[in-house]
């Protein structure tokens, strides 16, 4: 039986959420294929797939499978893959010189990937953390107890030079240095290479949410210990510091913001979002891919749902473009719906 009781209600805002078609007329945000950057793993020889441990879908693949990958992410209508290689420590140096050798794995990788799937938006991680023996994302000062920012910021400039000249569309400089974003874009345009953009992981943050990405690469520890990247990275805490190092990459000439991990910083993805007009992207770190797994094989969370909603607040919190592990089964449920 009906309650009899009413309230005297001018505004009753449930109206609007009655069935599927008005609550679709009425959506503020959908998440759609367009926004979508896949994250990838490359590995030297040609042996089959590997999986990533921790987190269950992700694979580091021969140039060969990575081509049958980005073949079908283009499928997909997922516009772009950003790469990262995976090494073995022989070729791994305190220096991090592979970075320089002129057919380094993601050097081969970006070729092969340009001449297969030209029309993909091809984008490299500049950074030292695969390549050195520490893990850090730069080289060490004389005494070895920090990363040494200029002579880094030399070698990022090199790798940015060689990965455009090698085909990339954009470079992506992760390794939170001063003044990189400004010297690659003044390395790249030296060599009028005008057209490639630069990427800048501008808000990164000291996270432990990297952990299973740093097992992917074999950059996890040091000597034993987890790595303090806390010299270069974002306090957790620090909310205007994130945003002057965004508006800094701004001036020094960034073509696309990013902000990283996401879900944990939605508020830092908005206020960039209403302090600049360009492009925003944020990046679903491989821990955040990893909690949602976890809690689903444990049968506590659904992991389709949990996907969706994680995706969906990144993009409502103001990011144009995700970076996330989750691109390719997002893309095929997209495509179904
Ligand atoms: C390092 C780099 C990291 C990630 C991307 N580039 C790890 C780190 O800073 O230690 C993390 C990505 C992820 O966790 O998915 N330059």
């Amino acid at each position: 039986m009906e309650s009899k009781f009413q309230l005297d209600l001018l505004r009753r805002l449930r109206r609007l959420r009655t069935g599927n078609c008005t609550r679709a007329l009425v959506r503020e945000t959908s998440l759609s294929v367009n926004d979508l950057i896949a994250p990838l793993f490359v590995v030297e020889g040609e042996g089959p797939p590997q999986p990533v441990e921790a987190m269950p879908g992700v694979f580091r693949y021969s140039i060969t499978d990575l081509l049958k990958e980005c073949e079908s992410i283009a499928g997909l209508g997922i516009p772009a893959v950003l790469l990262f290689p995976c090494l073995e420590s022989s070729v791994k140096s305190p220096s991090g010189i592979e970075a320089l050798n002129e057919n380094t794995l993601v050097l081969k990788a970006i070729r092969a990937i340009k001449e297969a799937v030209p029309e993909l938006t091809l984008i490299a991680d500049i950074a030292l953390d695969p390549y050195t023996t520490h893990g850090h994302d730069g080289v060490l000062n004389h005494a070895g107890t920090d990363v040494d920012n200029d002579a880094t910021v030399a070698t990022l400039g090199q790798m940015a030079l060689l990965s455009a000249e090698a085909g990339v569309d954009w470079v992506a400089p992760s390794d939170m240095m001063d003044g990189r974003v400004g010297y690659i874009r003044s390395v790249l345009d030296k060599h009028r290479l005008f057209e490639t953009s630069v990427l800048a992981y501008s808000a990164k943050f000291a996270s432990p949410l990297y952990g299973p990405f740093r097992t992917a690469v074999g950059s996890e520890v040091e000597k034993g210990i987890y790595l303090d990247k806390r010299t270069y990275q974002l306090e957790p805490g620090n909310r205007r510091q994130a945003l002057k190092e965004a508006l800094l990459d701004e001036e020094e000439g960034a073509d696309v913001l990013m902000v990283k991990p996401a879900g944990g910083y939605l508020d830092i993805i908005r206020e960039l979002r209403n302090a600049t007009h360009l492009p925003i992207a944020a990046y679903q770190v491989s821990g955040e891919y990893a909690q949602i797994h976890a809690a689903a094989k444990m049968g506590w969370m659904d992991l389709d749902r949990c996907r969706d909603e994680s995706l969906l607040s990144i993009k409502r919190a103001g990011a144009d473009m995700i970076l996330t592990y989750f691109a390719k089964v997002v893309a095929q449920s997209l495509k179904v719906q």
